[in-house]
């Protein structure tokens, strides 16, 4: 796991969004793995950007959503099928319909995420997987507790996760959906490259025991200590609790070019 401390939360967004414009450079027809919510917005701001200016095109890239809330009306603007095209989607030149995500109002939960897995699967699977990690350590929204092992199906989000995305509900916990369909454990850790990303002193704990806490599901992104190459893009305050900063600042300081992320 390379650990990368940036001074801002929008340089390790770039640095993201460097590492994305170089694979589509190189794959252009690349599977890209898309998180919602704060965390990635840095990505897809520079991403939107050097679209514009036409260094880096989605149009034969193919995009897999992470998650989306359980019983949201489709023109709900929260559900997330919505906010990654709001926040990216429509920001690039992406084929709207190459863009997948979780049905949150499928009639049989259950066989819509057997297909979704099949969806991934289908398409060769996840290049590269944009990742966000929640303040109880989850990622997609494997709550604590989940699986290390899970595939795509239905979860119950924790109160602290609904507390936390209540300012995209006009603060109202109430308004927070209780359930989600999320892709598992086991469906992310087979994306080929992960790229998490955290800013924030809000994060600090959870940074902390991803990358140097014992791998446990009360923590689930512990299990990417598994997967050999996951980046992760912080700033300082989300670095904050970390104990090996100075190594992973030598180690970024001093690492050969060719390396890339
Ligand atoms: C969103 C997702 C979540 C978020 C996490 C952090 O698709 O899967 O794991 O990445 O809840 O959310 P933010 O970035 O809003 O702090």
């Amino acid at each position: 796991m390379e650990i990368v401390i940036c001074p801002t939360a929008s340089e390790a967004g770039k640095l993201g969004a460097a590492a994305i414009a170089a694979l589509l450079q190189r794959q252009p027809e690349a599977v890209l793995g898309l998180a919602t919510g704060s965390s990635p917005l840095h990505i897809y701001d520079e991403l939107a950007a050097r679209c514009q200016a036409g260094e880096v095109s989605f149009a034969q890239a193919k995009g897999f959503s992470l998650d989306e809330y359980v019983g949201l009306p489709s023109d709900h603007p929260e559900t997330y099928h919505n906010v990654i095209r709001r926040d990216f989607v429509h920001r690039v030149d992406f084929d709207d319909s190459g863009v997948h995500g979780p049905d949150g109002l499928a009639a049989d939960i259950p066989a819509f995420c057997a297909s979704y897995e099949e969806a991934i699967a289908a398409t060769g699977g996840v290049d590269l997987q944009i990742l966000g990690i929640g303040t109880d350590g989850h990622i997609g929204f494997n709550e604590p507790g989940s699986s290390l092992a899970s595939r795509t199906r239905i979860k119950t989000l924790t109160k602290q996760t609904r507390i936390d995305n209540a300012r995209f509900f006009g603060g109202d916990i109430d308004q927070v959906p209780t359930h989600c369909i999320t892709q598992g454990l086991g469906t992310i850790m087979a994306a080929r490259h992960v790229v998490l990303v955290a800013s924030g002193t809000a994060k600090a704990e959870a940074v902390h025991q991803l990358a140097e806490g014992p791998v446990s599901a009360l923590w689930p992104a512990t299990i990417l200590q598994h997967h050999p190459h996951v980046t992760v893009l912080l700033d300082e305050a989300a670095a904050g609790r970390l104990q090996l900063t100075g190594y992973y600042r030598e180690t970024y300081a001093s690492k050969p070019a060719w390396q890339g992320l």
